[in-house]
This record gives C-alpha cells, structure tokens and sequence, in this order.
C-alpha cells in the first residue's frame, strides 16, 4: 500500500507542474483528492492491513494529502498572479489620450438679461428688493389704484388661488411693500417671477419682469425720462433712438410706454416691429397720488417715478429669439449658444 500511496504523490506533483489553467488545478483537486478521488480509492484498501500497520500509513497518507494540498494552493496563488498580470495588460489605460471635454455652464439668457438690466440700475444708485409671488388682492390691485371694478382688471388674466390669494401678474405690488416700510427717498429696482394665464409663441404663464421706483421731495418726468434713456442706450447700444409715446397704467399718471428703435431692422420696418419701425420696451409713469395715499406719502410733499418691463420680451429681441418657450425647455443646443 505504502507503494501506492508514494506513487499517487509523484503522480499528483507530477500532473501539478504541468498545468496552467486555474479551472484545470480544481479538476486535479477531485481527481485526487475527491470524495471519489484515487487517495479514498487506495485507503478503502486500509480495512484488509494488519492493525499494526494501519496507523503508520494513515499517518503516511495524511502527510502526502497535506502536502497536495499546500502545493496545489501555492500553485493556485502562482496562476491567480499570471491571471491577473494578463488582465491588467489587456485593461491597461492610456494616460496619454485626450480626455472627454466636459461642457462648461452657462448663464441663461434670462438670468443674463435680469443681471445686465438690475446692473445698470444699481450703478444708478437704486437697490434691489424682491417680494413674494403669492400675493394679496391688495398689493397686486387695490394699493396700486385699481379698485375690483376697474377695467384693468381684465387685462391682468389673474390666476386666482383658492386661500383669497393670487399669483401677482406684475412686480409692481413690491412698490407698495416697499413704500410701507422704507422712507423717502425710496430707489429701487425688483426683478422678479410674475404670473398671467396667457401661452402662445410670445406669453408665457410665467415669465419675468423688473420694475424700477424712485419716490423723492420733487421727482420730475424729465429725470424719468433721463433715466429710461440712459438705461435703454445702455442695454441696446448708444446710438438707439427712443420715444415716449402717452399711455395709461392706473399706478401712474401721466403714464407712458417707451419705445426704441428696431434692433432687427433699425428702424426702417420689418416683420419684428410690425412694420412700425418701432419695439414696446417699458410702461412707466409718475406715481398716481392715489399709490402714495395708500402708504401714508403726502403726495403734496413726495412725488415719484415708476417703470416696468417684461424681461423675456427684451432677451427675445436681444437674441433674435421669435419663440419664447424655447427658454424654458432646457434644450442644451439652445442653451449653449449664449
Ligand atoms: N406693471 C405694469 C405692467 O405689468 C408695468 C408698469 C410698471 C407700468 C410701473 C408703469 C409703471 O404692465
């Protein structure tokens, strides 16, 4: 037996340093060693030896079984090693390539447009106020002079919230949150979300405006005048040519809407300016006396400037944009050209 047992073990190391495939090294492992391997083969012999005997090559054959299985482990590690090596080889990273460009952000057009228009306004001396979007029937309507039957009302297309709320449909009520608690000389300017239930290729049911107050002891039309067209030269360029044409805003009085020269066809009439030569930027006006009653300004004593403007209308001419839902759908081919 004890022949046997030595011939299995050269055999068994014999078979190992031919191999050199991990799956072939399990496969060895059972042929040897298995449960129905040739070592159990050869000690289902052990029951016919001498008693004597049977300890000596127990021992014998646990000492070749352990020695299998230490080599058969070394030589595991050894193929495990080359295994890798080859895979790290053929996953092996060029350093040297170029990377993939990250796309770089960008302001939107709109946020771009808000930040230019508040930047000239502030270097004018007028701070920036905010107020809520969620407003009350007072200070988007009431405080402002248009009482609930005035026809103004119906230009507004209000949505209405279930509270006794409503989403304000101009920036103009934070000319009244304002005046309720800054003192003269109030200079302000509020960019902000305004709301009208109102969608096609040129309104949006949300869309942007900035509105502009100055209320002062003797504020003039001539200094609003002065203001608007500094600011619109500043915008659109300084050789733009701006008119003041009479209007009414239920806020202001006397109240106008400003105009400046087609920046598509500059003037001489075009599918942009409907032929008119002409593009609607602002309303603006002096503050009605009614709007400083409201919040307890003597209008004997203070008189004020007002203005607003919606803040897509100017991207959209700035950028000869003609659809103005293209900024809202975050399309990055649009995005990525401002
Ligand atoms: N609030 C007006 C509008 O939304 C614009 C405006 C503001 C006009 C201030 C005059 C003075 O149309």
């Amino acid at each position: 037996m004890q022949s046997l047992l030595d011939a299995l073990h050269s055999d068994a190391l014999n078979e190992l340093t031919s191999i050199r495939q991990l799956s072939d090294l399990d496969s060895l492992k059972t042929l040897y060693l298995g449960k129905k391997g040739k070592l159990t083969d050869i000690l289902q012999g052990l029951g016919k030896v001498s008693a004597e005997e049977r300890p000596r090559l127990g021992q014998i054959a646990n000492t070749i079984k352990t020695d299998l299985l230490t080599r058969l482990e070394q030589k595991r590690d050894e193929l495990q090693k080359q295994e890798w090596a080859v895979q790290l080889q053929k996953e092996a990273i060029d350093t040297s390539l170029p990377a993939h460009r990250l796309a770089i952000g960008k302001h939107h057009p709109i946020n771009k447009t808000i930040d230019d228009v508040v930047d000239i306004f502030t270097r004018l001396g007028f701070s920036v106020e905010t107020g809520p979007d969620i407003e009350s029937d007072y200070y988007n309507f009431e405080a402002l002079n248009i009482p609930s039957d005035h026809p103004a009302r119906d230009m507004h297309d209000t949505f209405y919230l279930n509270t006794g709320y409503l989403l304000r449909t101009h920036t103009s009520p934070v000319q009244i949150r304002t005046m309720e608690v800054q003192q003269p000389p109030v200079k302000i300017i509020v960019p902000g979300k305004v709301y009208r239930c109102d969608a096609d290729v040129s309104h949006s049911p949300v869309f942007h405006q900035v509105e502009g107050l100055y209320v002062s002891k003797n504020v003039t039309f001539s200094q609003l005048k002065g203001t608007l067209e500094h600011f619109l030269r500043a915008l659109f360029g300084p050789e733009k040519s701006v008119r003041f044409r009479p209007s009414y805003f239920p806020f202001t009085e006397p109240s106008t809407e400003v105009d400046v020269a087609c920046v598509n066809c500059g003037g001489n009439g075009c599918n942009v300016c409907k032929h008119t030569g002409w593009l609607e930027i602002l309303g603006a006006g002096l503050v009605n006396r009614n709007v400083l009653k409201a919040v307890n300004l003597d209008p004997d004593v203070y008189t004020g400037f007002a203005f607003g403007m919606g803040i897509e209308r100017i991207a959209m001419l700035r950028y000869g944009i003609s659809d103005i839902r293209l900024f809202y759908e975050n399309d990055y081919r649009f995005l990525k050209q401002f």
